[in-house]
């Protein structure tokens, strides 16, 4: 039996409830068809927006939406996509299918989601082919209240009040499809384009985020903050908030990538060896920014993650749709548990992409929608969503197929502002189940509920059987005294409240 010692009288660190972020980006049918569908759609919506969507999203309490790409942010100019409908540019999709992008989704109907969903509003800016001018501009006519040009033209689009941007990015993978820049070059644009993003009401704060590396690209890290880290104050973060950092699985290699439902066991082990090599990502870009940020201000932004696979036979290879099992689900219990673990530092991360693209955790066909099984894991982790992180270790046995190892358990626990701790456990191994006992420090419990969801690696949800992978409630724990014991079934996941 594995033991699971928990101690709630250590906080360690506030899990921001961003870490729990959402990504979508001008990309197949990840905006059109799979979020907004227009007024006249008959596929039910307000404002344009798939009441399914958004009822499916609120429930996982999406905290905030990163937009509008990726690759297309850099070739994104906003005013395209503002004013009357009909009169807005068409334009080329280069990165993504070639396909003619009518902008009819543009700010205000990204606002208009972020209202429906509630969630705080990422907006990526163009630094790749925009100007300081557009960026600028864009922060005004989102953000500033006063009588300016930009407000005007606001309002003429129909909103008098400004919107609030939390976070604002200055250009997307800007060592890649973002300008194929140097990280010198880069960080003196970025140095000059955040001065234009205008914090207008200093009760509202723009959190600022710097372009960083693409995976191990240590050096991109120790460049950038080289040329653009500042102190100013102890309490002020200088130029930037938050260094982005991107990381894919792609389980047979960046050419080839793989199925997403046709896969051995080997193939099984080789996506989440590659997933946990995420700790090792956040861990050495976590510290070259302890050497300029040891308090740890500025946070690590995990602002695209998850699996990459081969499209879907038959479907566009530019609209990189895929299909999501539980081995997807394994992949999210483990990012998600690093992070929270890693919480210090990790301030967001973004799952790519939230619907219709990648690691997606909602799939729709028409006026059909499904869950994916990553959609169940972000609801059974939405409870640590700003709660505090508690000192936790479990026993593991490494297991895999050849080098492809992994530890068979992954966890994270958490304290909420009302005392529940939320623990979260995923059983890796495909074969066997593991049985739990786990020590509480600091708590003995007087009520546990949970919730597990399980089931063979390729287990999915389809539009013909929308519900075979689900969290179902989970009667299997004891409860003694500060000791709950529990087994695992294989390939699992598993959420606790202990109160
Ligand atoms: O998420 C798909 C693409 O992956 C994004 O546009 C880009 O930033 C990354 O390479």
């Amino acid at each position: 039996m594995a033991q699971y010692t928990i101690d709630v009288t250590k906080p360690l660190a506030t899990i921001h409830r961003e870490i729990y972020g959402h990504f979508a980006e001008h990309l197949g049918r990840g905006i059109y068809q799979g979020i907004f569908v227009g007024e006249n759609s008959p596929i039910p919506n307000v404002n344009g927006m798939r009441c399914d969507v958004v009822e499916a999203l609120r429930a996982i309490r999406v905290p905030v939406l990163r937009w509008p790409g990726g690759c297309f942010a850099d070739e994104y100019h906003w005013m395209d996509g503002i004013g009357a409908k009909e009169q807005r540019k068409r334009m080329i999709n280069t990165h993504w299918g070639g396909v003619v992008e009518d902008n009819s989704f543009g700010t205000h109907e990204f606002f208009e989601l972020c209202r429906q969903l509630d969630c705080m509003a990422y907006v990526n800016g163009n630094g790749g082919s925009g100007t300081v001018q557009e960026v600028s501009e864009w922060g005004e006519y989102m953000t500033f209240d006063g009588v300016s040009p930009m407000t005007g033209l606001r309002a003429k689009n129909g909103r008098e009040k400004p919107w609030r941007v939390d976070w604002f990015g200055v250009g997307n993978e800007n060592w890649g499809c973002g300008g194929n820049m140097n990280p010198e070059y880069y960080a003196e644009l970025y140095r000059r384009y955040q001065t234009y993003v205008r914090e207008y009401d200093k009760n509202l704060p723009i959190r600022k985020v710097c372009c960083g590396a693409n995976v191990d690209d240590y050096e991109w890290t120790e460049q950038v903050l080289a040329t653009c880290f500042r102190r100013t104050k102890p309490e002020q973060h200088g130029f930037m908030d938050g260094l982005s950092l991107h990381y894919y699985v792609h389980p047979e290699g960046w050419e080839v990538k793989g199925s997403a439902t046709d896969f051995d066991t080997e193939c099984f082990y080789r996506t989440l060896y590659k997933a946990n090599f995420m700790e090792e990502l956040v861990e050495k870009h976590g510290a070259i920014l302890d050497k300029y940020d040891p308090d740890k201000h500025i946070g690590l932004i995990v602002d695209e993650w998850g699996t990459w696979y081969t499209v879907e036979p038959g479907t566009n290879p530019g609209f990189l749709y895929q299909q999501n099992t539980m081995r997807d689900a394994l992949v999210a219990a483990l990012t998600l548990n690093i992070f929270n673990k890693h919480a210090a530092r990790v301030r967001m991360a973004n799952i790519a992409q939230m619907v219709n693209v990648l690691q997606s955790v909602l799939l729709t066909e028409g006026d059909k929608m499904i869950k994916t099984p990553t959609y169940h894991v972000f609801d059974l982790f939405k409870e640590h969503q700003d709660a505090q992180l508690v000192e936790s270790r479990i026993e593991t046995e490494a297991i895999g197929a050849g080098e492809w190892t992994v530890p068979d358990l992954t966890e994270s626990a958490s304290v909420s502002a009302d005392g529940t701790l939320h623990v979260t456990v995923a059983n890796l191994d495909p074969a066997r189940e593991r049985s739990i006992e786990t020590t509480l420090r600091g708590l003995v419990p007087t009520q546990v509920t949970a919730r597990l969801l399980s089931g063979e690696m390729h287990a999915m949800n389809t539009f013909s059987a929308p519900d075979g992978v689900t969290a179902v409630p989970f009667a299997g724990v004891d409860c003694r005294d500060n000791t709950l014991r529990f087994t695992l079934p294989p390939c699992s996941v598993a959420s606790l409240c202990i109160k």
